[in-house]
């Protein structure tokens, strides 16, 4: 059963009209129902036994978000929300969800965001908007960042894209952002926050502005088979483009495929039990824990496990970073089965854009505890080459001293760390210079896997391979 309505519709009460027999669910509408909505200025809402399925209107150059957002009050609970296929909808605003539950929002059509940058800025400042998609849950991030409110954004959400490798994409445009160098009021993509047991599958993004997912607060996340693509198709480069920004418990994210200019994966604070896997990241600056402890704040991950992952092109393979100062633990982190670039840990980020490094008599760090880098193998770039998000002098990512043929820089402090180790790390470099590694031996108190220096990467007995049992 269903109705098609105007479109000033406000859809009070119409949601229990049927007692159909469940036939398809409606997760996929049937064709019968695809074909009587079509009419682009109406909303429809089928229900079958309580079971609500919204296909989302589209008004030709017209903003399609007012639509949904009308219709939302009435699909918070055991609804299907349908972008559906043959359409490209326009999203010239952005969306908010309220607190949902049992909900799949689903994009088989293309959404295309305004190409008119001003007026993306404008909504932005005047919205105070951050995320611009799909603000699921009622967030902030800058909120989140600062203020760390923790409520619950929903409960067994899905947002599917499409397999159709025509649909389903959703175009931001970034392109001209990236040319035009605007890092101001730029929206973010998806944030998909305070969610217990979600669903992000077969998404497909295309030229983000910035940030793509983010997570915070949820609970039980599976995040697979999802496509990024922001590379960009001149010498501009698509800054902050990160992948996914992984917070909050219990998530796995696999088989996904992205190409960016930021970190692939980066894990912030109160992330727990993180397993990120199977996965191709290219261009970017790689699979990374932080930044954590910014300004002396207190930042913990615990239980993360990064396997199998293809880099390409990366700055990075494997990346951890605290800010110079920071404060609180990063425990039990793994990074194995991965082909790179190389690996970086360090205590001591700072923005090398605001000056020298910062006064380091703070005494505080956030500590870092078991760590562990196995079975990496790559090619380290050491022939000249220049990232194309370095635009000063040094580069944000300069390490002093650093010669640019380190397989490991590990950058730590005294007595704030413990067990760090890498293990069948091999290694060569593209000039064919020896492999080198760069790591204080005041600063561990463990065999690390090589011989702790600032020279030849050496390995330890228990950095080598150990049989396959
Ligand atoms: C949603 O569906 C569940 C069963 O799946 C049911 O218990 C609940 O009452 C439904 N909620 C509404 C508002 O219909
Ligand atoms: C969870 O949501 C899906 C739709 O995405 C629905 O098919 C399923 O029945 C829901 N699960 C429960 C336990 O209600
Ligand atoms: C959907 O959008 C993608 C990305 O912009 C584009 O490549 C594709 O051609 C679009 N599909 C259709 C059918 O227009
Ligand atoms: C590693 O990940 C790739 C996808 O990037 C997948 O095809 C392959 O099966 C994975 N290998 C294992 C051992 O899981
Ligand atoms: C370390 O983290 C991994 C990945 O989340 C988890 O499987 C493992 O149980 C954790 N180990 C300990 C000792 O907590
Ligand atoms: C080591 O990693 C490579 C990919 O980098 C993978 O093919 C291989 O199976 C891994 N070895 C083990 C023992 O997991
Ligand atoms: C160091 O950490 C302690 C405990 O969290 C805190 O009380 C103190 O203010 C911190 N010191 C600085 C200089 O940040
Ligand atoms: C050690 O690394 C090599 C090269 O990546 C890989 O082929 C092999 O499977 C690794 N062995 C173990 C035990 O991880
Ligand atoms: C760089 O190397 C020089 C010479 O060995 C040393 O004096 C200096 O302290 C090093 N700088 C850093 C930041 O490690």
């Amino acid at each position: 059963m269903q109705l098609c309505l105007p479109r000033k519709w406000r859809g009070k009460g119409i949601t229990t009209l049927s007692r159909l027999p469940p036939a398809s669910r409606l997760a996929h509408p049937s064709t019968a129902m695809r074909l009587s909505c079509l009419f682009v200025l109406t909303a429809c809402i089928s229900t079958v036994i309580g079971w609500n399925t919204f296909i989302v209107p589209h008004s030709p150059g017209e903003d399609d978000v007012p639509a949904l957002l009308e219709a939302l009050p009435d699909l918070v609970e055991n609804s299907s929300i349908v972008f559906q296929e043959g359409l490209t909808y326009n999203l010239f605003s952005p969306i908010k969800f309220p607190k949902l539950t049992n909900v799949e929002v689903v994009i088989e059509g293309n959404l295309t965001y305004a190409t008119d940058i001003a007026s993306i800025q404008g909504v932005v400042s005047s919205q105070n908007v951050n995320y611009w998609f799909v603000s699921f849950a009622i967030l902030d991030r800058l909120l989140l960042l600062v203020v760390r409110i923790t409520f619950n954004g929903g409960n067994n959400v899905t947002l599917r894209g499409s397999t159709s490798p025509n649909w389903g994409w959703i175009d931001a445009h970034g392109q001209a952002w990236w040319d035009a160098e605007i890092l101001d009021r730029r929206p973010n993509g998806i944030s998909f926050s305070h969610i217990t047991d979600g669903v992000i599958r077969d998404m497909k993004i295309f030229k983000p502005i910035a940030h793509v997912f983010a997570t915070g607060g949820s609970v039980n996340l599976h995040a697979f088979n999802n496509r990024i693509l922001a590379l960009s198709d001149t010498d501009s480069f698509p800054f902050n483009t990160d992948g996914f920004s992984a917070g909050g418990t219990n998530m796995v994210f696999e088989n996904n495929f992205i190409q960016n200019g930021d970190d692939c994966l980066t894990v912030g604070d109160g992330a727990k039990g993180i397993v990120f896997r199977d996965s191709y990241c290219e261009g970017g600056h790689g699979l990374s824990i932080g930044s954590l402890g910014k300004g002396g704040s207190v930042a913990n991950v615990q239980n993360v496990l990064i396997e199998n992952v293809t880099m390409v092109n990366s700055l990075y393979g494997a990346r951890f970073k605290s800010w110079t100062g920071g404060n609180g633990l990063a425990h039990n982190i793994t990074w194995r089965d991965i082909t790179f670039d190389n690996i970086y840990v360090t205590q001591n980020y700072w923005d090398q854009e605001t000056g020298p490094k910062p006064n380091t008599m703070n005494p505080n760090n956030t500590h870092v505890e078991d760590f562990l880098f196995e079975n990496f193998s790559g090619v380290i770039r050491d022939a000249p080459f220049v990232e194309g998000s370095c635009v000063t002098d040094p580069c944000w990512y300069a390490v002093p001293n650093a010669t640019g043929k380190e397989v490991v820089i590990f950058d730590l402090y005294p007595d704030t760390t413990s067990n760090i180790r890498t293990k069948n790390i091999s290694a060569k470099t593209q000039t064919g210079a020896p492999v080198a590694v760069m790591c204080d031996p005041t600063t561990v108190t463990n065999d690390v896997g090589f011989k702790c220096q600032d020279g030849p990467f050496v390995p330890t007995a228990s950095g080598k391979e150990s049989p396959i049992e």
